[in-house]
Parts: structure tokens; C-alpha cells; sequence
């Protein structure tokens, strides 16, 4: 494992915020300064798609990639609203946020994240693919939940391809508060994941990074990163709190 691949990602996913690309930039600024004390941490800003081009732009440094939140799966044409992930890479986007819980309440299908996964993945994307059950159920059927959002999502990808792609486990339960399900459970889940990924691609799948996501802040994400094997993180409300997000880097930059 090299110094690069052993980084905690961490991805900032801004969602419909901040209102302003003035405030975005402030926003941005103090995210940079954070990142710049951290280098063992890997930032991923996910602003509102209307921002990345001009934020990305402005910013020559190496500490900070951007992703987009989201994008269509088709190529081109008359698809009034959609952005397509070629465009997003052209704004100078390396990874595309896929099948967030969001677009998922939106409508978004199991189909439409694997055309997704893989549109991204020909237009030099990093897809992160999120998955993610709405609710845990005793009987254990959030794991079949999770398995089929998996299946769907990589149905596309080759197995030449499956390093490319990056797991987002985000239980939907657990995102906006707080605090994030146990580390103990994600740890279970995890493992859960990486079986369905080497089930279908076998010993490769052992090299797909798996990142957690839902209530991530400065109090908890080291315990989590030290409880569960997971390689980061996707931070939605605290990513948009520029003081909370400076304490959340920094409790981990000695890790
Ligand atoms: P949260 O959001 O950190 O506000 O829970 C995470 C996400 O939805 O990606």
C-alpha cells in the first residue's frame, strides 16, 4: 500500500448549500486550510454543481479534488435540468457522488444508479457509489436491501474497472444528526460489503475502499475510523459548518 493510497478520504458533500458562491468561496476557503494541515488526509469538495467549475478553477493546489452530487446517464441531448458526468469532468470534477440516498427519494432506481456508475466511469469519473437502507429491520433484510443496491449499482462494471469504484455505505436511518450508527455495526456491514463485491469479482474485490457516511462530525468520526474498516468518510451538514469541518479534519490528522 502506498503513502497516497492509505489516505483518509473525507468527502464533503455540500448538497443545496450555501446559497451564495460568495459564501461557497469563504466556505471553500476555510476547507483549503484545513486540508493544507492535514496531508494525511484526502479532502473531496461535492458542492452544488453550479459552483465547481469556478471553485475547482481558482484552486491550484493538490490537497483538494471535487466531485459532482450528481449527473445523468446519458451522453447528451434534450434532457432540460441534467448535467452529464462528462460535462462534470470537463468543470474538472474527479468523482461523482451516485445513488445518494436524496436522488434515491427522488425517484432514482437501482437501474438508473448502474447506468450512472458506469457513465461516470467512461468519462474518467470516480464513481461513489452510495448505498443504504432506509430502515433497519430485525430480521436482517437491510443486508438484502444493501446486496441489491450493490448488484445494480456495479452491473455494468467490468472487472477491470472495480477498483475504480468507492462504496459509500450511508444508512439513511442515521443521516442529518448526530450520531452515526455503532462502529461496531458498520464493522458488520463492511464486511457484508466487501462479501458481495468479491462474490461477484472475486479477490480484487478485497481492494474497493469503503467509505461510511450519516451524522459524521468532529466527535465521532475517530472512533469510527479506528472501530470499523472503513477508508473515510462522506460528511453532509457538519461539511457546510466551516468550523466544525476544520475540527473534524484536524481530529484526524494525527491519525
Ligand atoms: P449528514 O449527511 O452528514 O448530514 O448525515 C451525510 C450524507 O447525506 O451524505
Amino acid at each position: 500500500m502506498n503513502l497516497m493510497s492509505a489516505k483518509t478520504i473525507i468527502v464533503a458533500n455540500w448538497k443545496m448549500n450555501p446559497n451564495t458562491f460568495q459564501e461557497a468561496g469563504a466556505l471553500f476557503e476555510a476547507t483549503k486550510k484545513a486540508a493544507e494541515k492535514a496531508p494525511n488526509v484526502s479532502v473531496i469538495i461535492a458542492p452544488p454543481a453550479i459552483y465547481l467549475r469556478d471553485l475547482a478553477v481558482r484552486y491550484k493546489g493538490k490537497r483538494i479534488s471535487f466531485a459532482v452530487q450528481n449527473a445523468h446517464y446519458e451522453e447528451e441531448g434534450a434532457f432540460t435540468g441534467e448535467i452529464s458526468f462528462a460535462q462534470a469532468h470537463d468543470a474538472r470534477a474527479t468523482y461523482a457522488l451516485v445513488g445518494h440516498s436524496e436522488r434515491r427519494a427522488a425517484g432514482e432506481t437501482n437501474y438508473e444508479t448502474g447506468k450512472k456508475v458506469a457513465a461516470a466511469l467512461s468519462n474518467k469519473l470516480i464513481p461513489i457509489l452510495c448505498v443504504g437502507e432506509s430502515q433497519r429491520a430485525k430480521n436482517g433484510e437491510h443486508f438484502s436491501v444493501v446486496k441489491e443496491q450493490l448488484r445494480a449499482g456495479l452491473q455494468d462494471v467490468p472487472p477491470a474497472k472495480i477498483t475504480r469504484v468507492i462504496i459509500g455505505y450511508e444508512p439513511v436511518w442515521a443521516i442529518g444528526g448526530e450520531t452515526t450508527m455503532s462502529p461496531r455495526d458498520m464493522h458488520e456491514m463492511a464486511i457484508f460489503i466487501r462479501k458481495t463485491i468479491v462474490e461477484i469479482y472475486g479477490d480484487v474485490g478485497h481492494s474497493v475502499k469503503i467509505l461510511y457516511g450519516a451524522s459524521v462530525g468532529e466527535k465521532n468520526a475517530l472512533a469510527m475510523l479506528s472501530e470499523a474498516p472503513v477508508r473515510g468518510f462522506i460528511v453532509g451538514h457538519v461539511s457546510v459548518d466551516a468550523e466544525r469541518f476544520t475540527a473534524l479534519i484536524k481530529s484526524l490528522a494525527t491519525l
